[in-house]
């Protein structure tokens, strides 16, 4: 082959070439020891004198063309190489894994985050009061003194003489109207401990605490409160009713109702055939409570009512032992998302 042959030759194998292994088996036939060029540069001695300067410079232009040309071609192979290890290596991440566990919050938490929302909608400061307490914010302090009948109505926990758990977040009023001056408007969620154990008792439960203080607040302003709760939980179309009951930090206290969400008043399972379902007790602030908190009873009036969260979610859940709840089998959760 002639000067112009191999250049075109070698034009065309670069062109064509696309491995960088392919690249170098060229490179080596060109360049190499006993490459093409090589063997034109090493035949140049055999020239005739007058001949040596233009052959050699038209050789060497030939391996300074072809040498420029393969590196390019180099850089060009390399791009394409990272390209295609990019593009092999790529992870959808929008991509949807239909198997992937979602968490949610326990239906207690639900129940207890879904009334929480209504009351302080509505106004309500959520106020945190200690679990331990002392026997004079969870009883004394509540009209309850020592020896009162009414500590039977709740099997404590005591931890000493004078320190308990407690069984009631009404220790929450307390500990706020000690804290705070009225006008007050405040939601207690918290746990609570009674000595207490079967199907629908469990010896730690939770209860919502509410208690209102202003002036000429009446049992009307109660049941209105109590009246938007109950249609907020259970439907526009509920009704609440007060039944006569007694807790020594009230007075009047009741017993409320609200109508069966499930059956409308008809009677079923889910009310016992009643068409009523008791869901809390409330009633009018005592004037004792207000006066040993520094509240005057004839300038400020309360009402204060006491939820159970896990006797409602029992309710909307339909469930009927409350140590489903307690248990935390995730097949039981996994059903109240
Ligand atoms: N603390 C009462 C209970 O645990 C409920 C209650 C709260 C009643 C506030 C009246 C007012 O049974």
């Amino acid at each position: 082959m002639n000067l112009s042959e191999i250049r075109i030759d070698s034009l065309k194998k670069i062109e064509e070439l696309n491995s960088e292994r392919d690249l170098a088996a060229l490179k080596t036939y060109l360049f190499g020891k006993t490459g093409v060029l090589t063997g034109l540069m090493k035949g140049l001695k055999d020239l005739p004198p007058e001949q040596k300067p233009q052959a050699g410079k038209e050789i060497n232009d030939l391996r300074v063309e072809l040498m420029g040309l393969c590196e390019q071609k180099e850089k060009e192979l390399h791009r394409m190489a990272i390209e295609q290890s990019i593009n092999s290596q790529v992870i959808d991440l929008t991509i949807d894994r239909p198997d992937h566990a979602i968490g949610h919050a326990h239906p207690i938490n639900q129940v207890r985050r879904r009334l929480t929302e209504y009351f302080v909608g509505n106004g309500y400061i959520v106020y945190d009061s200690p679990e331990i307490e002392t026997d004079y914010y969870n009883f004394q302090a509540l009209n309850v003194p020592p020896d009162h009948p009414a500590r039977d109505m709740q099997d404590t926990f005591f931890i000493t003489d004078n320190i308990l758990l407690r069984t009631q977040t009404s220790s929450g009023q307390i500990r706020l109207m000690e804290k705070y001056k009225p006008p007050l408007k405040m939601i207690c969620p918290g746990r609570v401990f009674r000595n207490d154990d079967d199907s629908t008792h469990s010896p730690v439960f939770h209860q919502m605490e509410g208690l209102v203080i202003d002036k000429n607040v009446t049992l009307c302003d109660l049941k209105g409160a109590l009246e938007g709760f109950a249609k907020f939980i259970f439907g526009e179309e509920t009704r609440i009713r007060f039944r006569p009951s007694y807790f020594p930090f009230t007075e009047p206290s009741v017993e409320v109702d609200v109508s069966c969400f499930n059956c409308h008043g008809s009677g079923c399972r889910v009310c016992k055939n009643t068409g009523w379902i008791e869901i809390l007790g409330a009633g009018m602030v005592n004037r004792r409570v207000l006066s040993g908190c520094g509240i005057d009873p004839d300038e400020y009036h309360g009402f204060a009512f006491g939820v159970g969260l896990d006797r409602i979610t029992m309710i909307l859940c339909a469930i009927n032992d409350i140590k489903l709840m307690w248990e935390n089998d995730v097949r039981f959760l996994h059903m109240f998302k």
